[in-house]
């Protein structure tokens, strides 16, 4: 394999479904596949493609598009430039012959919804089967919001710049600031990215996560936490959300609020008083059984809930109700 962006096993697998057996053995050899080519199978976005034109026709004036898309998949299609520009031939007769543009099929101006369009006759499956209809489409995000057929900058993917959060950061400001944050996932650290969690064409999960529900993209990782328990805690089943902010937080352990705060968003005083500045906490507050003595709970003043509730996902200790050890 000695293409120059190499071709991966699976993609030369799908890419023989796509392109048929003699254009992989092109592939194969690392020619670029855009001589003579031959009849046209894949069906394209309105267009009338000329199957006679030599992309090296095209390289004469658009000398930089034909180099930034050699050796990718897109430039062995068997319709070459054709596949999403139209009617090519046209446009090359038309330069030649009256100096001006003609019939050409622009991705650079079009509108969002009519590049996804063109993109989707083709990638309309895998990961990218549920794109349309996705936030993303709905707001207007296309492809080459993220994507480059011509002058991409990553290893993979063909995207806009070299990391893939990068991309996603030049419009999701929030949450790279979010990142910055004193408790974060090792995101900037390049250890995991945005694509652990989200998958950036889907459109049929909540939060374009790459699971079902919250909690089970973070059990993908963080197995211990699935349990089950034998003494279970109901908000840590439901939604680890409740309590966690995936993309970072000036609280420990990316939580959402202080403790106790944090256990006091759904535990007030039941059974044992939990709240801090609650009358009955402080020594002028509570008087013990006609004694006059003011008393202060042990539980809230100086002592975090996990010290005595540390078990807080869930425990197994047959002698450790109520989360404690
Ligand atoms: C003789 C020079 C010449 C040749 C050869 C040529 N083009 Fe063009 N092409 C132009 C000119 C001039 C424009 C208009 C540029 C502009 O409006 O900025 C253009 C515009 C385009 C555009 C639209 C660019 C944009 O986003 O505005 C595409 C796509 C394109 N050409 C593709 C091709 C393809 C594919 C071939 C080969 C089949 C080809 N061209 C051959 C001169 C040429
Ligand atoms: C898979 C679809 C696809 C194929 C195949 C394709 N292009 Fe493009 N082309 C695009 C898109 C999308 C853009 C918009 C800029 C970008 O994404 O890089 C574009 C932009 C252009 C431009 C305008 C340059 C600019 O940045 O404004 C020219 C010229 C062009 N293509 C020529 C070609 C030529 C020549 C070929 C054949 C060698 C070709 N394209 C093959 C999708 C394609
Ligand atoms: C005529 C069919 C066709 C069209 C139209 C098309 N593609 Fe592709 N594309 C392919 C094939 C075939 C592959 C290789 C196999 C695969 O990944 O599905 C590919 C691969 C890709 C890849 C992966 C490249 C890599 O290095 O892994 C990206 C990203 C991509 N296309 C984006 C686009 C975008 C964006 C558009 C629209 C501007 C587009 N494609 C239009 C056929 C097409
Ligand atoms: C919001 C950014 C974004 C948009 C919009 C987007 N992609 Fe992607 N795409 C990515 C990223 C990031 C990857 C790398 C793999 C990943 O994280 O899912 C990727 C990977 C791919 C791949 C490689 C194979 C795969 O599925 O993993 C193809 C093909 C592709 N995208 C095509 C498209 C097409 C076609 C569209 C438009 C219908 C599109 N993408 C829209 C960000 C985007
Ligand atoms: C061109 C701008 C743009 C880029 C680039 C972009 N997004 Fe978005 N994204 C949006 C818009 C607009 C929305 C809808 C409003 C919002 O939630 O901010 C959105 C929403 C989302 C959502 C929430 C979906 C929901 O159901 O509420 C997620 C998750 C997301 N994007 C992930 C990503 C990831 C991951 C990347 C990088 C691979 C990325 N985005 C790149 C514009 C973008
Ligand atoms: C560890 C997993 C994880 C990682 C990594 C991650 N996210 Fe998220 N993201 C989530 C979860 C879970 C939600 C849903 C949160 C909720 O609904 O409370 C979410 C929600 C979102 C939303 C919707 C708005 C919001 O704040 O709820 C956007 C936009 C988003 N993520 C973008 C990104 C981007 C961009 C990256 C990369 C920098 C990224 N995410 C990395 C798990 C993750
Ligand atoms: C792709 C794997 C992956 C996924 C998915 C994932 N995490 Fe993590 N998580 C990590 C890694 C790696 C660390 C850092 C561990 C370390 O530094 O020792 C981490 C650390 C944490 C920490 C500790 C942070 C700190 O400051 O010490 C919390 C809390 C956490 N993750 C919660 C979640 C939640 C909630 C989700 C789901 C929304 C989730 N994780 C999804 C990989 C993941
Ligand atoms: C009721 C609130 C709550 C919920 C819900 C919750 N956590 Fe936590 N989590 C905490 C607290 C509090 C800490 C800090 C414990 C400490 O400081 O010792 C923590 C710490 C962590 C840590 C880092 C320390 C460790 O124990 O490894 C990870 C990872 C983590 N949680 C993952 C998750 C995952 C995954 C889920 C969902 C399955 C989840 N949490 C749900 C409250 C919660
Ligand atoms: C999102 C709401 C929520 C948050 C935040 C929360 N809890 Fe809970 N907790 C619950 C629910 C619901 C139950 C189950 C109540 C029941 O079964 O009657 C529960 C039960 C408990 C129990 C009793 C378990 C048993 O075995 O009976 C303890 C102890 C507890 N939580 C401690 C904590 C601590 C400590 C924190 C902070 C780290 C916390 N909780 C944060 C909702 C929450
Ligand atoms: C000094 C140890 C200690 C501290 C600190 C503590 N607890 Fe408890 N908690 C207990 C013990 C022991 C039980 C068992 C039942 C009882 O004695 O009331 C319990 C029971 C519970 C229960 C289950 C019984 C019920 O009331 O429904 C919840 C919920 C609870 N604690 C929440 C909290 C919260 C929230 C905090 C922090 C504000 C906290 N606890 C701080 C020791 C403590």
């Amino acid at each position: 394999m000695n293409t120059p962006k190499a071709v991966g096993t699976r993609r030369t697998v799908l890419a023989i479904a796509a392109l048929g057996a003699s254009a992989l053995l092109l592939a194969m050899a690392g020619t670029p596949l855009l001589a003579n080519q031959t009849a046209a199978t894949t069906p394209t976005a309105d267009t009338k493609p000329d199957v006679k034109v030599d992309a090296q026709e095209c390289a004469t004036c658009h000398e930089t598009s034909v180099k930034g898309s050699r050796g990718t998949p897109h430039a062995s299609l068997e319709q070459a430039c054709g596949s999403c520009h139209g009617d090519v031939s046209g446009h090359l007769q038309s330069v030649t012959e009256k100096g001006e543009p003609g019939p050409i099929t622009s991705l650079a101006k079009a509108k969002p919804a009519d590049v996804n369009k063109t993109c989707l006759t083709c990638h309309e499956k895998g990961h990218q089967s549920t794109f349309a209809g996705s936030v993303h489409d709905r707001r207007d995000v296309s492809c080459t919001s993220c994507h480059s057929v011509h002058s991409f900058q990553s290893v993979r993917n063909q995207l806009k710049t070299a990391r893939d959060q990068d991309t996603c950061f030049t419009c999701h400001q929030q949450i790279r600031a979010k990142g910055l944050r004193t408790s974060h996932h090792p995101v900037r650290e390049g250890k995991i990215g945005c694509g652990d969690c989200h998958d950036p064409h889907e459109g049929s999960k909540p939060k374009m996560l790459k699971t079902e529900w919250i909690t089970e993209t973070c059990l993908t990782c963080h197995t211990e936490k699935r349990g089950p328990f034998l003494w279970e805690h109901a908000p840590v089943r439901e939604n680890c959300a409740l309590c966690h902010d995936p993309h970072g937080s000036n609280h420990d352990k990316l939580l959402v609020a202080k403790q106790p705060f944090l256990c006091q968003r759904c535990h007030l005083n039941t059974r044992h008083p939990g709240t801090l500045y609650d009358q009955t906490n402080t020594s002028a507050g509570r008087t013990t059984g006609g004694t006059g003595i003011t008393t202060v709970s042990n539980r809230a003043v100086e002592h975090a809930c996990k010290n005595c509730h540390q078990n807080v996902h869930g425990g197994n200790a047959p002698s450790g109700p109520y989360l404690g050890r």
